[in-house]
This record gives C-alpha cells, structure tokens and sequence, in this order.
C-alpha cells in the first residue's frame, strides 16, 4: 500500500502545515482557556470560524496573543484558520454589515478576524458552507473572488471550502482562480471516510481536513475490531483513528476539551497501521 511520508507537520502548497489541528467550536467562555491549553500541549495548527454561534474567535486570539507573549510560540510556528460564513449560519452577532454586498461582506469578515485573531495575515481562510445544498450559486462565486481578492492583498495565504460535496467542489475546483487547497468536512466510516471527495481532493492537490471522526462514527468505533488494533499498537481507539485519518492523507480535526486527550491526539506518529488494520477501517460502519 502507497503510504505518505507521515511527520508531524507537512508540506500544502509550499507551506509547512502541521499534521493535525485543534478545532475551537463549542467552547464559550473556556474558549481561550483551552486553546492556550491546547498550545501549550503542543497543538500549532488552530480552527476557528468569525460565527460567535458556534464559536469566540476573539477568545482564541487572546489565547494566541498570550502565548506568543509568553514566548510558547512565535507567530510563525501557528498555523491559523478560519472561515467566512453566510448570514444563514450566523445569529444576531455578524462579524458584517448584512446589507452590504458579498465582496464587502468578505472583506469586512476578513478585517474582524485579523483584529480578533491580533494577526496581520490568516493561513488558511475556509467558506463555511456553499450557499445552496445542491450546485453553487452566484454567491459562491462571489464570495470565493472576495477571498482571492484577499490573497491578493497578502491578508489571506490558502484558501478552503467546507461541507461540500462532490459535485460542488468539482464545479468549484473548475470555475476559480485560485483553486481550494483544503476541504473541511464531517467525515463518516459509512462512506468509507468520505471516499469520493478524498479522491477527488488527491486528484487535485487538496488536502481533506476531517471532522467529528469520533463523534460521527460512535456505533462502528465501538466494534471490537477496532479495539483489537488499538490493543495490539497500545493506543486507543482515538489514537487510532487519527492515525488511521493521516495515514489515508487527511488532516484531522480534533475539539478535545480533556488535556490527557490532547496529548493522547498528537500522540499518533511513532506507530503505523497495517493493511489489515486498514482494511478494517474501511470496512466498519460500510452497510
Ligand atoms: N466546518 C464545520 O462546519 C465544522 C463543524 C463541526 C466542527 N468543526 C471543527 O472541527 C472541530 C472538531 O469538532 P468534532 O465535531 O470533530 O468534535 P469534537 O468537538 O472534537 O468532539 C470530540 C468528542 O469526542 C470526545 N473524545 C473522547 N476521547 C477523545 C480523544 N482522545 N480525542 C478527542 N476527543 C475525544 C470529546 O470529549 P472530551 O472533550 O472529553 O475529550 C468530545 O466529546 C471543531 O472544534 C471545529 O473546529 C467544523
């Protein structure tokens, strides 16, 4: 079996990104707590989203500032990501004038996470979700040109989609650009891990960020067969599912609020898994 070179951090279009990132959704008030925690466990790769729904990036910024502050890091060692999200999937809190055009609405979000994030520049800049369940509409387009216009103007370096299908991220990588180099989707074994978008971003130099791999995939982790392979390596069953994650080249997510479970998540580059233990893996959970 074809196996990448797995480290803990790689190369996504001539920039070093680390191997697995920490997702900063649901936190609230312990926002910044848990993502100075998660720093200091050794995570350099931070998700966030200007959605104050789901999430405080201004939390997460303070926790960057503190640690750079301290000397933990340099702003150079993080990798930071965010997102871009519709009206739709905002509450009352905008991080835009709602009245004002998509580019401006871009822009504006743009300028709110720099400030929040107390950043001149984002590493990664991710739509949250396409505008429509089905094709891409007028806004994507839009939208997606606002955040090349961004990358043009040096405050955005890579940019991403998220929760797209197949089909849209085909249309998307054919109509833009500036091509995707992250995905950013719920990842579920029941389709052997998101087989056909991972396809298609390996075809395309796209890296596959997943998430809720454990929370999406309860019934078939819990098979005595994916114990057995965490017995066997002396990991368990989350460690092996990241490690099985990155080992098929995706990028995964983990929101872990535990600091043992932390340091269990970056814990996953001194084992390997077997073609067997793969073949299980893709197997668990298929109907
Ligand atoms: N683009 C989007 O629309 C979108 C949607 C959802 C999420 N995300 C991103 O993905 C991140 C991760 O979200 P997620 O849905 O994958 O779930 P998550 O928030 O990481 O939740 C993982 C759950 O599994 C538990 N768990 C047990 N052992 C664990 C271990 N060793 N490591 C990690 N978790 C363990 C956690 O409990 P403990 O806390 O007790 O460990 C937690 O309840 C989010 O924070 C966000 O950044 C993006």
């Amino acid at each position: 079996m074809h196996r990448m070179e797995i480290g803990e951090t790689r190369r996504v279009r001539g920039v070093t990104v680390p191997s697995i990132m920490y997702g900063t959704a649901w936190k609230e008030e312990r926002t910044q707590a848990l993502t100075s925690e998660a720093i200091a466990c050794g995570f350099r790769a931070i998700d966030t989203a200007n959605q104050r729904r789901h999430y405080v990036e201004a939390g997460v910024g303070a926790a960057i500032r503190a640690a750079i502050a301290s000397g933990i890091v340099t702003r150079d060692e993080l990798f930071l990501q965010t997102k871009f999200t519709y009206q739709r999937g905002q509450d009352h809190r905008l991080p835009y004038d709602p009245d004002a055009d998509l580019a401006t609405q871009v822009r504006q979000s743009i300028d709110s996470s720099l400030e929040h994030l107390g950043v001149t520049r984002i590493d990664s800049y991710i739509l949250h979700s396409p505008s429509r369940a089905y094709g891409l509409g007028e806004a994507d387009w839009q939208t997606w040109r606002a955040m090349e216009d961004g990358v043009r103007a040096g405050l955005l370096g890579l940019l991403g989609v998220s929760n797209i299908s197949f089909e849209q991220l085909a249309t998307l990588i054919d109509g833009v650009n500036i091509a995707p180099a992250f995905v950013q989707n719920r990842c579920f074994a029941r389709n052997r891990w998101d087989a056909d978008v991972r396809a298609l971003c390996q075809g395309h130099d796209i890296v596959y960020q997943g998430f809720s791999l454990l929370t999406a995939n309860r019934q078939a982790l819990s098979s005595p067969r994916v114990s057995a392979i965490a017995r066997r390596h002396g990991k368990t069953v989350a460690q092996v599912v990241f490690r099985f994650a990155v080992e098929l080249e995706m990028l995964p997510l983990t929101g872990t609020t535990d600091s043992l479970h932390m340091r269990e998540d970056l814990d996953i580059f001194d084992f390997a898994l077997s073609d067997q233990d793969h073949e299980v893996m893709l197997e668990i959970g298929v109907a």
